[in-house]
């Protein structure tokens, strides 16, 4: 933890206003709030005041990456101007953000792109995109004065969380739902110390029922709902505009389970668009899994007829990804904002697409858990659409790290993660001798003569 002495000291104030527009109520950043008292609506953080210019903003950001700061060398607190945390507050950080932008070309093949962006927010402390909001989440919980940080999960906020509550060195409860949260996952919550409550169930139930108690008790709820971790995770769109030399790319494609992620990227990219540091925003689409995917349904229920916006949830969401198998996103207004604004669009992926996706992105050496490979076959999906163009600029966001579920991963490559009828496309699976030379060396051969490669290379090229 760094006490917060930077050089933060303008005079700019940012405020909770209630995101519908027939409310639009305003509260001060000290109330623990998330949802509108008025009238329920989610909570927006707000800026009431002027940023300095964007080239000024620029070059800040630039200097202070070479700072040997801890705060200005986390990819969030170095955008520290765009964040309502005040000078005194204590900043509970792991160095988070700063996360690799790389070029995927087998992906971008297997998208019919000329070119595809991987960035892998699942090189953050934590391996998953929740770092970024749980350091502000959790510093406004110690301004707060929290006595308990909480949240509900499917695995990824609560490692998270857990981490960031034991820098902090605050109480922490994790709910999730009993049996379908990956052993990783549940291992690094017990590793940080938090208090796991397993809950017969699915993520929805938990999420309701820790919104009731957070309500009568002194407990700080960082699930999505709450705006400051929106603010967090919104600098990695600041991140991602300084890694592409401010040239805003055509599409940006971002899975959508609880729909925080969507409508931090979209909270980013409007208010780098209203403040002058860039000149367009990228479409934003989502993509979540057929099983779980009441917000594609709301999409397209939306194209035919454009009544009132009302979500209705999925009593049975069901989907390997585990980490997006969610029914009622607690977020979707600003999601759909965010899609609606931007020009994007909302469209499911089958499983056995993902899971093909998946295994195309780790032969680009990169590698990522089931929920962030529903982007690249999304992507694939909108290419064959018309959607995106060949040669348009794609960025697509990695949520979590490979080894986040690795039990996913190796089932799809020895054939056990789906029924026999299900063709998975990339399977690779261990090759099993004896010990012998002769059989390894044979093995060997065959791997020299590339033969099983450029096959495999055709393979990919065709499908
Ligand atoms: N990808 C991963 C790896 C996730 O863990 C999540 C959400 C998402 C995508 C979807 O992001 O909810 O902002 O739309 N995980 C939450 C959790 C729900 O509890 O870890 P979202």
């Amino acid at each position: 933890m760094a006490p917060f002495t930077g050089d933060n000291s303008s005079p700019l104030q940012f405020v909770q206003r209630c995101i519908e527009s027939n409310c639009h109520a305003e509260y001060s950043i000290e109330q623990r709030l998330y949802v509108c008292k008025e009238c329920g609506g989610l909570l927006d953080i707000e800026l009431n005041g002027t940023l300095p210019s964007p080239a000024s903003l620029k070059s800040t950001w630039k200097d202070r990456r070479a700072s040997s700061e801890s705060y200005d060398r986390s990819g969030v607190w170095r955008f520290r101007d765009v964040l309502p945390i005040k000078d005194e507050a204590t900043i509970v950080s792991l160095q988070e953000g700063n996360t690799p932008l790389y070029d995927a070309p087998r992906s971008a093949s297997y998208c019919n792109l000329d070119s595809l962006k991987l960035k892998h927010q699942g090189c953050n402390p934590t391996g998953s995109f929740k770092d970024t909001g749980m350091t502000v989440a959790v510093t406004q919980a110690l301004m707060l004065d929290s006595k308990l940080v909480a949240c509900a999960s499917t695995g990824n906020t609560a490692a998270s969380l857990a981490a960031y509550a034991a820098r902090a060195g605050l109480p922490c409860a994790i709910m999730v739902p009993a049996g379908q949260v990956s052993a990783a996952k549940l291992a690094q919550s017990l590793d940080y110390g938090a208090a796991v409550i397993e809950v017969d169930g699915n993520f929805d139930g938990c999420m309701a029922t820790i919104r009731e108690i957070s309500d009568e008790l002194p407990v700080y709820l960082v699930n999505s709902i709450n705006p400051f971790r929106i603010e967090g995770q919104k600098t990695v769109a600041f991140e991602l505009m300084e890694q592409l030399n401010w040239k805003v790319p055509d599409h940006l494609v971002i899975p959508g389970g609880n729909l925080g992620n969507s409508s931090a990227f979209g909270k980013g990219f409007r208010e780098m668009f209203a403040s002058g540091l860039i000149e367009q925003q990228p479409h934003i689409s989502v993509v979540q899994a057929s099983g779980a995917s009441p917000f594609a349904r709301l999409y397209q229920d939306h194209l035919q007829n454009t009544g009132t916006l009302k979500l209705e949830p999925e009593r049975k969401p069901h989907t390997l990804a585990s980490a997006i198998n969610i029914g009622a996103p607690v977020s979707w207004q600003k999601a759909w904002r965010a899609v609606n604004e931007t020009g994007g669009t909302v469209l499911t992926v089958a499983e056995a697409e993902i899971a093909d996706a998946k295994a195309i992105i780790g032969r680009d050496g990169i590698g990522c858990e089931p929920a962030s490979a529903t982007t690249v076959a999304g992507i694939r999906k909108l290419v064959q659409q018309g959607i995106i163009q060949r040669g348009q600029d794609v960025v697509a966001i990695l949520t979590g790290h490979l080894l986040k579920d690795t039990d996913y991963t190796g089932k799809y490559h020895t054939g056990t993660l789906f029924s026999e009828s299900v063709e998975t496309k990339f399977r690779n699976e261990p090759v099993k001798v004896s010990g012998a030379v002769d059989q390894i060396s044979a093995v060997f051969r065959r791997l020299i003569d590339q033969r099983e490669y450029k096959s495999d290379e055709l393979a990919l090229q065709q499908k």
